[in-house]
């Protein structure tokens, strides 16, 4: 059985990510696929579920390739959260899917709480509030603004989830992506029937849920025939990204948090028993083993803020990466490199899409702040990475203010594409005053976790908790004192801007 694979598929915002993992944890394939992002207003975020799925064919095919002897012995889903997928009464995509950082069900979300009796009350339903990004709000704007869409649709799940239909034919959703909706009461394991009533939804268009670790089907012939997979692999329940990425970091106890660098920031911590939500200022989900949640605060514009900054200002640098087969991102980490911590004073606020935590505000705005005609190239990537990590550690403070006691280790672990950076894994471990770690995979997203997950699903490995010692340590960033010095006065200048800024 030593050639026995393990295949987790990660539909995230800039592509699709497949991997395939041996049984000792070691990476045998990691392709990527990317694919377009509409935003036609301000704020709006959208794609097209069957760019997912051309994508996820190609690097499927690409992957089968490589994969020699080795058989495959379950597939593993992961995906953005909160995405919807309007499906209707012939299984078709009724209209492009609205993402998890488009901010346009503002005044929806609103209705919601008050139709809930208010936030206490909603709090009460679902240990969640309804925030902009999530599903819930969707189908409420979809009812509002395009009827005729709204009753066409039959069925609603989420990316990894279409995913998942167009593979194996089933369609559910995970513990994980149904808290994701806001129409989930966490505590109890079931949609809030009481809620979607409330709200005026259709109760039928929210989906059959099952456990992260459920087989949910298998492969069929015609899925076989596109992709090059053998027919009849086992397709397994998965998971929202935030929640099975810090699974697939070997985080599923408290203790340590994990802080992952993909388009979003997620700073995130494993529980092994329910928490509550108090204020509603955290995302308290279902996690990957039954009876496991995931406490978690959501920064929108993370690699996204990088990836924003590389294509409006960084041309020159893509030009010459091009000419020079380098990546913009390590030209523009040699010019941050050269600015001393702090970036002389110029401050970034990563609220590109809005924000979500800890300051929730759909209208917030991005911004540099404490230019001087002394500020070069450099200065605006440093600050842009420094932003976001001042913007993260905010997070990590509410989630410790609100988890103190079971935070114990004092470090940090950081994943997703963004950790591969040096400087940016320095500057986490400088603002954050802790040594930031990162581990083997953790730089593969939700597609290392959702591939451990059908592991243990499918038998490979006997638990989650077994898995954990597949995680091999890679590396290790300790802070610099006098970089933290430089960092604590910057940060409590950049927790004021919001406010600061808020009514301009
Ligand atoms: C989590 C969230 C984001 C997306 C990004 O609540 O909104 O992390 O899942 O892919």
């Amino acid at each position: 059985m030593n050639n026995t694979c393990i295949v987790g598929i990660d539909v995230g915002t800039s592509g699709v990510k497949v991997l395939a993992l041996d049984q000792t944890g070691q990476i045998l394939s990691s392709i990527v696929e990317s694919y377009p992002l509409y935003q036609p207003q301000t704020g709006w975020t959208e794609q097209d579920p069957s760019d997912w799925w051309t994508a996820t064919v190609k690097a499927l095919k690409a992957m089968m390739q490589t994969l020699g002897d080795f058989q495959i012995a379950a597939i593993g889903l992961s995906g953005q959260m909160h995405g919807m997928v309007a499906l209707d009464s012939s299984n078709r995509v009724v209209r492009r899917a609205i993402l998890w950082n488009d901010q346009r069900t503002g005044p929806q979300c609103e209705a919601i709480t008050e139709a809930a009796g208010g936030l206490t009350e909603l709090l009460k339903l679902t240990n969640n509030q309804m925030l902009t990004g999530y599903t819930g709000g969707k189908i409420a704007w979809l009812k509002a603004i395009e009827p005729d869409n709204y009753a066409k649709t039959v069925l609603v799940i989420n990316p990894k989830d279409y995913i998942r239909f167009r593979l194996s034919g089933a369609l559910c959703t995970d513990v994980s992506d149904a808290s994701g909706f806001g129409f989930y009461d966490v505590a109890n394991n079931v949609w809030s029937d009481s809620l979607i009533a409330k709200a005026g939804l259709k109760r039928s268009l929210f989906p059959e849920v099952v456990e992260s670790g459920a087989i949910t089907g298998q492969v069929t012939l015609e899925a076989a025939t596109e992709t090059s997979l053998p027919q009849g692999i086992p397709v397994v329940g998965g998971g929202g990204d935030a929640v099975i990425s810090t699974t697939g970091l070997g985080l599923i106890k408290p203790g340590r948090v994990a802080v992952t660098l993909g388009t979003s920031g997620v700073v995130a911590m494993g529980l092994p028993r329910f928490m509550d939500n108090p204020q509603g200022s955290l995302q308290v989900f279902r996690g990957n083993a039954p009876d496991t949640f995931t406490a978690m605060g959501v920064t929108l514009a993370a690699a996204g803020s990088y990836h924003w900054f590389r294509n409006a200002l960084g041309r020159y640098e893509s030009a010459v990466g091009k000419e020079q087969g380098v990546s913009a991102f390590k030209l523009l980490d040699d010019e941050a490199a050269a600015v001393a911590a702090g970036s002389d004073g110029l401050i970034f606020m990563p609220y590109l899409n809005g924000e979500r935590c800890p300051i929730n505000d759909s209208n917030a705005r991005g911004g540099f702040v404490g230019l001087t005609s002394q500020h070069e190239m450099g200065h605006f990537a440093r600050a842009v990475l420094e932003g976001v990590a001042f913007s993260m550690r905010q997070v990590y403070e509410l989630i410790k203010s609100e988890n103190g006691d079971l935070m114990a280790s004092g470090e940090v672990v950081l994943a997703g594409g963004g950790a591969a950076s040096d400087l940016w894994r320095q500057i986490f471990a400088d603002v954050f005053n802790m040594p930031v770690r990162t581990v083997y995979g953790s730089a593969e997203g939700g597609s290392f976790g959702a591939a451990l997950v059908a592991g243990v699903a499918v038998g490979v490995w006997p638990s989650l908790e077994a898995t954990v010692l597949l995680i091999k340590p890679e590396s290790e960033t300790q802070p610099i004192a006098a970089h933290v010095a430089r960092y604590e006065q910057a940060y409590a200048t950049y927790c004021k801007l919001y406010d600061a800024l808020k009514w301009i």
